[in-house]
C-alpha cells in the first residue's frame, strides 16, 4: 500500500492566458487531496472518493475523472491486467472548480502509485504523470495547476510552446498576503470554457493580440509586486486581470458578484480564479481583520468562503 499528497491551488494571475503560452502566477494552498492505493485480487481499478466537494461537483467530472485516473496508471505503466487497485480520495481540500481539485487528484495518484511499487520518481517525473491526469481535463492543458500541486509555494509558470519542458520559477515573497476565496457553487467545465475561449480567439484574433499584449505588461508587474509583497499594486493589478477575463467572456454574474461583494468589504482587489463562468473568485486584503470582514460578508450572502495566506 502506498499513499500520496496533491495540493490544492489558486491562480492569482493569468488562468487561460497561460494557455497560449503567457505566464501566470499561482499559489499552492495548505488544502490538499491525499490517495491511498491498495493492490488486491482482481483486474482493473476502483475508486473510493471521499473528498469533500461541491454538491453536483463529483458528478458532473465523474467521467473525466475516470479518464484522468486512467491516464495515470497508463503513463505510470501499472499493469492492471493480474492485480486490482483500490483507489481512496479523501484529504481537506475542498473539491470545487477553480481550486485545482483534478491536479490535486493527479497528483495524489501519482505518488501514490510511486510508493506503492517503489518507482522512485521524483517530482519532475511525478509532475509530469499528473499533466497526463490533466489532459483528461481538456486537451489542452497548460500544466501550471499540477506543477503547482507538485511542487507548493508561490510560483511563476510559462507554458512551453513546442510542447517541451515549461518554465516554472519559485518565487519568495517577503510577506505572507492574506486571501479570501469565494467559492460561486457552480461547478464549470474547464474542456468547454477554454474551447469557447479558442473559438473566440479564432474569430477576432486582432482582440486578443491587444488583450494579450495587455496582459503581459500586467503579468511582469504582478511578478514584481509580488516579490516586493506590495499590497496595493498586487490588488490593483488582480482588478485589471479580472477585468481582462471579462473581455474574454470567462466571468459571469456570480463572479462580478463576489468580486464586488470583496471590494465593498474592503478588499484591495478581486478577480475570478481558474476557469470561470463559476466556480472561484479571491479576493486580496491589506490584513487578517479585513479578511474576516470580506469572507463574513461572502458567507452572509449565502456563498462558502475560505481564507488563507499567500505567499
Ligand atoms: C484552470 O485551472 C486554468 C486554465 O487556465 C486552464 C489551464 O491552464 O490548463 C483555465
Amino acid at each position: 500500500m502506498g499513499s500520496g499528497k496533491g495540493y490544492g491551488k489558486t491562480i492569482l494571475f493569468g488562468e487561460h492566458f497561460v494557455v497560449y503560452n503567457l505566464p501566470a502566477i499561482a499559489s499552492a494552498l495548505g488544502s490538499y487531496t491525499t490517495a491511498e492505493v491498495k493492490v488486491v485480487d482482481g483486474k482493473g481499478w476502483e475508486v473510493i472518493d471521499q473528498r469533500p466537494a461541491t454538491p453536483g461537483y463529483k458528478e458532473k467530472k465523474y467521467d473525466e475523472a475516470m479518464h484522468s485516473i486512467k491516464n495515470v496508471i497508463e503513463h505510470m505503466n501499472i499493469d492492471v491486467g493480474c492485480q486490482k487497485l483500490e483507489i481512496t480520495f479523501s484529504g481537506d481540500l475542498f473539491a470545487a472548480s477553480g481550486v485545482g481539485a483534478s491536479a490535486a487528484q493527479a497528483t495524489s495518484l501519482s505518488r501514490a502509485i510511486n510508493e506503492t511499487f517503489t518507482l522512485m520518481l521524483d517530482d519532475e517525473k511525478i509532475n509530469e504523470a499528473a499533466y497526463e491526469g490533466e489532459k483528461a481535463y481538456h486537451g489542452t492543458p497548460s500544466g501550471i495547476d499540477n506543477t503547482a500541486s507538485t511542487y507548493g509555494g508561490l510560483i511563476w509558470f510559462v507554458k512551453n510552446s513546442d510542447g517541451g519542458k515549461s518554465t516554472m520559477e519559485i518565487l519568495q515573497s517577503p510577506e505572507k498576503i492574506p486571501l479570501v476565496i469565494a467559492n460561486s457553487g457552480i461547478t464549470a467545465s474547464t474542456t468547454e470554457v477554454v474551447a469557447d475561449v479558442r473559438r473566440l480567439k479564432e474569430s477576432n484574433p486582432e482582440k486578443f493580440e491587444y488583450i494579450f499584449n495587455e496582459y503581459k505588461v500586467l503579468s511582469e508587474k504582478a511578478k514584481k509586486a509580488l516579490l516586493e509583497s506590495d499590497k496595493n499594486l498586487i490588488g490593483k493589478l488582480m482588478n485589471q486581470n479580472h477585468k481582462l477575463l471579462q473581455d474574454i467572456t470567462v466571468s459571469s454574474e456570480v463572479n462580478d458578484k463576489l468580486v464586488e461583494i470583496a471590494i465593498n468589504n474592503g478588499a484591495l482587489g478581486a478577480k475570478l480564479t481558474g476557469t470561470g463562468r463559476g466556480g472561484l473568485v479571491i479576493a486580496l486584503a491589506r490584513n487578517e481583520e479585513i479578511q474576516e470582514k470580506i469572507s463574513n460578508a461572502i458567507e452572509m450572502e449565502g456563498y462558502q468562503s475560505w481564507k488563507t495566506m499567500i505567499g
